[in-house]
């Protein structure tokens, strides 16, 4: 199966996008994990990215489209962070067409602000292995400590109040077309994404199966 997960910044993407990378087998494909590993290099390019993530903003349309194309294979994935505007819609078409694939859904996360607010605040990740946490809703076990491999749990540098300003503006003036474009496809499942993870979890099964 090939899907793309889409919603504002701290709907849940990167946590339900394992969650269904697990259950279905599918490769996980985080245009945003894949940017910062980027911007951590001290090479024009990472710095360059790490210039538009601090500040909120979309990076340039061809490096983002270049960095997918390279990802998109014949293997079933689950793609995060892309599209997130209209023009990147129409780009991912071209791909998946130029390499004879399909896309079977778009999921659309739909989160209030007050809930995105709220999680991201509240959002822990792994600085070795990048899984996710909240110091309320998903703690680790230890404090400051991942589950997982151990690594010391951070606060992502965009994850300040007025970077998450920004990047919820960004994600209003851009979602309504694509969502529209995938309406149109057919390819559209929408849930309601302020529910507890499980929770969202089981309403995007039961519309995967239906
Ligand atoms: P990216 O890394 O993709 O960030 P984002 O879209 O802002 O999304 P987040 O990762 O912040 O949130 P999420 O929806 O994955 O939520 P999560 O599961 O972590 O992009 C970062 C930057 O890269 C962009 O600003 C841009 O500069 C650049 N970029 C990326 N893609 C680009 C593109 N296509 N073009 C140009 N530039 C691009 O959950 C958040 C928190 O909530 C966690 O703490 C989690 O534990 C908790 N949580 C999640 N779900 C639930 C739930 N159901 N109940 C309770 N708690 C929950």
């Amino acid at each position: 199966m090939k899907l793309v997960i889409f919603g504002a910044p701290g709907a849940g993407k990167g946590t339900l996008a394992v969650m269904l990378a697990q259950r279905l087998k599918l490769k996980k494909i985080s245009l945003g994990d894949m940017l910062r590993e980027e911007a951590k290099k001290n090479t024009p390019l990472g710095n360059t990215l790490a210039e538009y993530m601090q500040k909120g903003a979309l990076v340039d349309d061809k490096i983002v489209a270049q960095v997918i194309k390279e990802n998109i294979t014949e293997e079933d994935f689950i793609l995060d962070g892309y599209p997130r505007n209209i023009n990147q819609a129409l780009t991912l078409d071209e791909i998946l067409k130029e390499k004879g694939l399909n896309l079977d859904y778009f999921i659309y996360l739909n989160a209030s602000e007050q809930t995105i607010i709220e999680r991201l605040s509240g959002r822990r990740v792994c600085a070795k292995c990048g899984a996710i946490y909240h110091i309320k809703n998903m703690p680790p076990k230890k404090e400051g400590v991942c589950d997982i491999c151990g690594g010391q749990l951070i606060t992502r540098k965009d994850d300040t109040v007025e970077v998450i300003k920004k990047r919820w503006n960004v994600f209003q003036a851009e979602a309504t077309p694509i969502i529209e474009h995938y309406r149109k496809q057919g390819k559209l499942i929408e849930v309601d994404s302020n529910k507890d993870k499980d929770v969202v979890f089981s309403s995007l099964w039961e519309k995967i199966n239906g």
